[in-house]
């Protein structure tokens, strides 16, 4: 057997983590012949809820789940591990922006990124709690963890935009290639339909109709965690759990050629953003964790303009937790 793959996800006791463990547990992700490990990080109030997952892994009889951690200290949760899914955090309700959750969770991102530093020198970072793109620019200020290993989710709204295109045209998933979420997960994001591709053919020439992508399409990706919340009266899990795993995925496979696919990782200026903040570019891997941008994608002035919004949104954000960036 190959040596273990340790991967901690906090806010383990959680609805994400409840649609993610089992996932990670069962060799879907890292393959049947890969024994994981699972670091378990909660707070001591969701200590007990913890134990009963812990006793549900157990009970699953994985024969790739060779041990799992189950602690309220970052620190013995991050010790190791090859991966750290950070989903610990409050999610909002009715009526919020996920920004307005900056400032309850935040600092939680400050402890973390310090508690990182015992991770193993490969450690990939994805943090899903939110506002996630600046809980992942606090985390990774807080650690000496290189920048290039963070990521923040924005894979869930890659996925919402890819099967609202392929409902729209009448067409499979596997038809709708190239999407790339800009910048933020937030109500401000850009979904870039004019890259997108369908088919091989740019979205515009498959769907001729440019209200309902400029309007419609664009809206409801930007909406869509606001639309679960409202149906169902709590925040996107199974869903949010498939998008995580999806980041795994899509770092230690292969990207198809001429495919991408949307994270969010610290800027070094392309597409003329700002360094250091964490932003949704178009990436490709090779498949051993790392990724490149895509860079040199054109965009209408409209696009454009979407793109400058969602950049001064993660602006404004640095601004509000400048106090947090070590
Ligand atoms: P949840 O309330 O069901 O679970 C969160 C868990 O985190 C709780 O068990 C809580 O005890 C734990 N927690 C809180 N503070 C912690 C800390 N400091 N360390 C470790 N654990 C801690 O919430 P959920 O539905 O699992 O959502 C979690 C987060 O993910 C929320 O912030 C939500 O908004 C976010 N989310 C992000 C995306 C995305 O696309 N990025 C999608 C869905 C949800
Ligand atoms: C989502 O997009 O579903 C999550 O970020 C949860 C939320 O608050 O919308």
């Amino acid at each position: 057997m190959a040596d273990p793959i340790r991967v901690a996800v906090t806010g383990a006791a959680g609805q994400i983590a409840y649609s993610m463990l089992f996932r990670l547990a069962s060799g879907e992700i890292f393959g049947k012949d890969r024994p994981v490990e699972l670091k378990l990080l909660e707070i001591p109030p969701a200590m007990k809820a913890l134990e009963g997952v812990v006793m549900e892994l157990h009970d699953c009889a994985f024969p790739t789940l060779t041990n799992v951690v189950a602690t309220d200290n970052p620190e013995v949760a991050f010790d190791g591990v090859n991966w750290a899914l950070l989903v610990g955090s409050r999610p909002r309700g009715p009526g919020m922006e996920r920004a307005d959750l900056i400032k309850v969770n935040g600092p939680i991102f400050v402890g973390q990124g310090k508690a990182l530093n015992k991770a193993a020198k490969d450690v990939r970072i994805l943090v899903v709690g939110n506002p996630c793109n600046t809980n992942c620019l606090i985390a990774m200020n807080n650690s000496e963890v290189p920048k290039d290993r963070f990521h923040a989710m924005m894979s869930l709204d890659q996925n919402r935009a890819r099967s609202m295109l392929a409902a729209k045209a009448g067409v499979t998933l596997k038809q709708v290639t190239n999407v790339v979420i800009w910048g933020n997960h937030s109500n401000n994001q850009y979904p870039d339909f004019e890259n997108a591709r369908i088919n091989g053919q740019p979205v515009p020439q498959v769907i001729k109709d440019q209200a309902w992508l400029q309007d419609t399409f664009v809206k409801d990706v930007q909406n869509r965690g606001a639309a679960v919340i409202k149906a169902r009266g709590a925040s996107s899990a199974a869903s949010a759990a498939n998008a995580a795993l999806n980041v795994v995925t899509n770092l230690i496979t292969p990207t198809p050629a001429g495919d991408w696919f949307s994270s969010a990782i610290c800027s070094k200026g392309e597409y003329g953003v700002d360094k250091g903040l964490i932003f949704g570019y178009p990436l490709t891997s090779p498949g051993d964790a790392t990724c490149r941008i895509v860079e040199g994608l054109s965009m209408s002035a409209w696009a454009k303009g979407k793109f400058d919004n969602v950049l001064n949104e993660l602006r404004s954000e640095r601004d509000v937790v400048k106090d947090l960036l070590g």
